[in-house]
């Protein structure tokens, strides 16, 4: 059994000590395979060194929610305008059209609802990642859920492996414990595991003290953006996460719930590439939403 004595909680992030990256653009991607530096340059951009993904992968959980009755309708127009795709092969293979160029993360855990018991999950076949042609593959871990912790870690592992075989990237999606603080010290800890398991990019979600969880990770952090805010504290949240180190977002709700989507993600995208502030995103947006 591990020794839990004394266990002392970080406080040496070093940073003002930037992780090195002379080899490769991107955080704790320097020793990696050509083939999976390559799929992580799809996903963020070489200019900024950041991504903002789309999240539509809600429905495998909860069904058609707001905002996602229709994919084709209310999804395929955003791909464009976002650096990468994260949904689920259903709803991908039948509703975003083929052509579409923009680089997919594909969910890869599934089982359970939100009408039951979430996270009793299992993995895709590998056949499944290679010929949605995935340039990253996604699971969650439910970290301090003690009936499904093991499993979704052992899991996200698996899929670690299977990741590692062909250089596909595996983002893990840290999910919020029902019983746990929305803090640094658990989102810190979530994301840490995720990293230490194999993780070429952590989800997780803003909160303060990020600072501490983005310098504790060592690979790039995204954001999930959580229930649907008000444009101006959706921006001010990605804007903070870039300010703590985050690598970007993969939004969702605050995206495709917005009354303007595709203003919305530009605006979300001049804040995470164009170093736009939160009331310059939001100049923007109206901007954009008046002009459609
Ligand atoms: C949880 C997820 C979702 O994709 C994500 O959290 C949704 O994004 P948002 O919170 O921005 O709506 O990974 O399963």
């Amino acid at each position: 059994m591990a020794d839990l004595d004394d266990i002392r909680d970080g406080d040496n992030f070093g940073l003002n000590s930037p992780a090195d990256t002379s080899k490769f653009y991107l955080k704790g991607m320097n020793s990696m395979p050509w083939g999976l530096k390559n799929r992580m340059s799809r996903i963020f951009n070489r200019k900024s060194g950041r991504t903002v993904m789309l999240a539509f992968d809600h429905g495998f959980l909860m069904g058609p929610t707001s905002g996602l009755e229709r994919i084709d309708l209310n999804i395929a127009p955003l791909a464009e305008h976002a650096d990468c795709l994260m949904g689920c092969r259903g709803t991908i293979r039948t509703m975003i059209p083929a052509e579409n160029t923009q680089p997919v993360c594909l969910r890869a855990d599934t089982g359970t609802t939100i009408l039951t018991e979430m996270n009793h999950n299992v993995l895709l076949g590998e056949e499944e990642m290679i010929s949605m042609n995935a340039s990253a593959l996604a699971a969650m871990i439910s970290i301090g859920d003690a009936a499904t912790e093991s499993k979704t870690i052992a899991n996200f592992s698996r899929l670690v492996d299977l990741g590692n075989k062909y250089d596909i990237p595996v983002m893990c999606v840290t999910a919020v414990g029902k019983d746990m603080a929305r803090d640094a010290r658990y989102f810190g800890l979530a994301s840490r595991v995720g990293a230490e398991n194999g993780a070429s990019i952590v989800k997780t979600y803003y909160t303060e003290g990020f600072e501490n969880v983005v310098a504790a990770t060592p690979v790039p952090v995204v954001i999930a953006g959580g229930k649907k805010l008000p444009e101006i504290e959706a921006l001010e949240m990605a804007y903070n996460a870039i300010q703590c180190g985050a690598a970007g977002v993969d939004m969702g709700r605050n995206v495709f719930q917005s009354e303007a989507p595709v203003a919305m993600i530009k605006a979300v995208s001049g804040v995470v590439h164009d170093g736009l502030k939160p009331a310059e995103g939001l100049e923007l947006f109206e901007t954009l939403k008046n002009e459609a």
